[in-house]
């Protein structure tokens, strides 16, 4: 029986509709506002620091729009396809429902990178943030525990730390709703803004010269390692049972958030380097906590101790957004039979999939411990935008394939922006390195041997207890 076989959207809208009845109370601002919550993070806030030093120079601001370019093409498509396919998922249930099994299990494996791995990148992030802050408090930790081997140090045991505690939390039954989401949403925008307008006066036009140090390659490098700061956009499509009208408001609160958001990494990234030489950041805390520390650097320490401790919250949020996002795909997986189905059990004393977190939690928490952040978070980039190429792709195949299938928004301007959205990913993975690439296939090429070894037999819709797509939505 065919690999590209589709789950019915039918069924779909019916899993959705036959869970817990959620209050349809969302509209788009609130999707906007989840977005915003998913979106600033660590890339912000500690990833710009790593690519002004090492990659851009002063060019950061031009990785930054370059990649928010690519993002808002995909952003497009991946709008498209909230409005057909309006039910709580991600792109691995788009994928299944659109392209077929195998596509669904290639996006769903390469999610797992994004998500696994992400919590483990924003954990490092967070790390350095407080590592950061304590340091101004005057407590000083030893290098040995607060970085990996390859920077110097033993372990990283704050970011350990803060994931273990966000397992707790979501095992004892915490989310982020919607109301703790927009507080915190608002101490994040209210700290990027407060930078902005802490240090705009103090940027002096004079430190944007030589303006691409690393020339064109390492713009494009440094929009490759960026490209993590937009992550978190697609989590809007998980709101979808809680949405009033999905198939209209979903597509908004993907494009304003990311759109918002690319206006705020624009300013922060021009002013960063204006306010101090690029080189500045070629230190330890230039690399773990540059937004603050610029602040520090002319003077400003008040206003960097505020940052660092909205970094700390922002960031928590993001990590506590993956890790409910991660366990989400696990769950749709398992009840797809792609995997075990002890990974999408959910605990009878909370009610949550404590298994899965426990797991999830265990090989972060390692990863976390004992690499650096340039190499998780490329990781995370370059699983990310394969599975926006696929969503990119997919949105051409079914405007041919499923004409039948209402879309309330359709990317404009198609098939260009599609394309435009293939080709700029794909542009972007060039600038990530080698052993990234390496490091992907081995990741993809172990998920084709378990969907082989596993999930191919046992499969929900290959035992035929879903009937195969075809019907008229
Ligand atoms: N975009 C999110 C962050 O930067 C994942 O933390």
């Amino acid at each position: 029986m065919s690999i590209f076989k589709t789950k019915p959207i039918a069924s779909l809208i019916a899993e959705t509709e036959g869970k817990q009845g959620l209050k349809k109370a969302l509209g788009p601002f609130d999707l906007t506002m989840l977005g915003i919550g998913c979106i600033i993070g660590t890339g912000i806030f500690v990833l710009t620091g790593v690519a002004a030093a090492d990659l851009t120079g002063p060019a950061l601001v031009l990785s930054f729009i370059f990649s928010g370019l690519a993002c808002c093409f995909a952003a497009l498509c991946y709008a498209e396809f909230a409005s057909m396919i309006p039910v709580a998922g991600s792109a691995y249930t788009y994928g299944y429902a659109g392209l077929g099994e195998i596509w669904g299990w290639i996006i769903g494996w390469d999610l797992i990178l994004e998500y696994a791995v992400g919590i483990a990148t924003v954990a490092i992030g967070w790390s350095g943030y407080a590592v950061n802050l304590l340091n101004n408090m005057g407590i000083h930790l030893p290098k040995a525990i607060v970085s990996s081997p390859m920077e110097g140090g033993v372990i990283n045991i704050p970011a350990m730390l803060i994931i273990g505690l966000i397992a707790w939390l979501l095992i004892s039954g915490v989310r982020n709703t919607s109301g703790v989401n927009g507080v915190i949403v608002i101490i994040k925008v209210a700290v990027v803004l407060l930078f902005i307008v802490l240090a705009v006066w103090h940027v002096k036009p004079g430190n944007w010269t030589p303006f691409m140090p690393f020339g064109f390659k390492g713009v494009i490098s440094g929009a490759a390692v960026v490209f993590f700061s937009y992550i978190g956009f697609d989590a809007v499509s998980t709101a979808a049972e809680e949405t009033r009208n999905p198939q209209k408001d979903m597509p908004k609160g993907i494009i304003y958030s990311l759109l918002i958001c690319t206006v705020l990494y624009i300013a922060v990234s021009a002013i960063l380097t204006g306010i101090v030489k690029y080189t500045a950041y070629q230190t330890t805390a230039g690399h773990n906590a540059p937004v603050a520390y610029a602040l520090d650097l002319i003077g400003i320490h008040w206003g960097a101790a505020l940052v660092s401790v909205g970094a700390i919250c922002g960031i928590t949020s993001v990590c506590l957004v993956l890790m409910y996002g991660q366990s989400r795909i696990f769950f749709a997986m398992a009840r797809d039979g792609l995997i075990p189905k002890v990974l999408g059990g959910v605990s009878k004393k909370h009610q949550t999939p404590a298994v899965s977190t426990i797991i999830v939690a265990s090989v972060c928490a390692l990863t976390a411990g004992f690499f650096p952040i340039s190499i998780v978070s490329e990781l995370v980039s370059i699983g990310t935008l394969i599975a926006f190429i696929i969503v990119c792709a997919g949105t051409i195949v079914l405007r041919y394939k499923r004409k039948d299938l209402k879309r309330a928004f359709k990317a404009p301007f198609f098939p260009v922006t599609p394309i435009l959205g293939i080709f700029s990913c794909a542009y972007l993975i060039t600038g990530l390195q080698p052993a990234t690439w390496i490091r992907f296939v081995v990741w993809f090429i172990l998920g084709i041997i378990v969907y082989c070894a596993y999930s191919y037999k046992h499969s929900a819709l290959r035992k035929d207890r879903v009937p195969e797509s075809g019907e008229k939505v």
